[in-house]
């Protein structure tokens, strides 16, 4: 797994979004997979400015988000395709057929489950996954105890999660919806590249338990340190607890190719 340190979240958000810029350069017609969340939002704000001045091109891409709210209204602006269109897919060339959010109708939901897992195999699978961290380690709605083989699925979301996302609903974990579709943590794994973002204070325990810890269900998040081509940038803030920080500043330093 490789750490990268930023300064704080803008120098994150930019490094992220240089890594997805590389990603698309190199691979005109590139599947990404996407997050929501606080976290991704400077770097979609990043890759919209790379679009707009720099000619960033999408036309090619296909995208399959990680997660969507169950019984949330269509028209509800935490819907993640709600998110994901005033974030990015509004602002750029991305074409409206080539996006893929996970359902929020319970109606046929298990069906649409194994219909995403097929779809993203007839893409040719995920080349560049971008991933934020909950509080309780999950990644997508992966929450503790899933499985470290699961695939798309139906979750009950984690009180914590309920309550860490209160703040999008006007801080009322009553309005927070209680299930989500989610891929699984074997889906994610099965990209080719990840790219987990995480900043503050609150998230330097996890991010700990993440890299440092065990491989654990507890910590879905952990599942990464069985993929071979996994990079986490941090803020100071969330790398404030790991023990080999100045390890992993050190060797982003003999990097040749920096991100920034
Ligand atoms: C969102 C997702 C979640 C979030 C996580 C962190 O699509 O998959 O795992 O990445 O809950 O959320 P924020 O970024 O709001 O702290």
């Amino acid at each position: 797994m490789e750490v990268v340190i930023a300064k704080d979240y803008k120098e994150m958000s930019k490094i992220a979004a240089n890594i997805i810029r590389d990603q698309i350069q190199r691979k005109p017609n590139s599947v990404l997979g996407l997050a929501t969340g606080g976290t991704p939002i400077g770097t979609y704000e990043e890759l919209v400015r790379m679009h707009k001045e720099e000619g960033l091109d999408f036309a090619k891409i296909t995208t399959f988000n990680l997660d969507e709210y169950l019984d949330i209204p269509d028209n509800h602006p935490e819907r993640y395709l709600n998110f994901m269109k005033a974030n990015l897919f509004d602002k750029v060339n991305v074409r409206p057929e080539a996006i893929h959010v996970p359902t929020n109708k319970r109606k046929g939901a298990e069906e649409f489950c194994a219909w995403y897992e097929d779809e993203i195999e007839k893409a040719g699978g995920v080349d560049l996954q971008l991933l934020g961290i909950g509080p309780d380690g999950h990644i997508a709605f992966n929450e503790p105890s899933s499985s470290l083989a699961s695939r798309t699925r139906i979750k009950t979301l984690d009180e914590s999660t309920i309550e860490a996302n209160a703040r999008f609903f006007d801080n009322d974990n009553a309005k927070v919806p209680k299930f989500a579709v989610t891929m699984g943590v074997g889906t994610v794994l099965e990209a080719k590249k990840l790219l987990l973002i995480a900043n503050k204070k609150s998230k330097a325990a996890i991010v700990k338990a993440f890299i440092e810890g065990p491989v654990t269900s507890m910590v879905t998040a952990s599942a990464l340190q069985l993929h071979p081509n996994a990079i986490v940038v941090l803020d100071e803030d969330a790398a404030s607890e790991l023990q080999l920080k100045d390890y992993f500043k050190w060797v982003y330093k003999q990097k040749p190719d920096k991100y920034l």
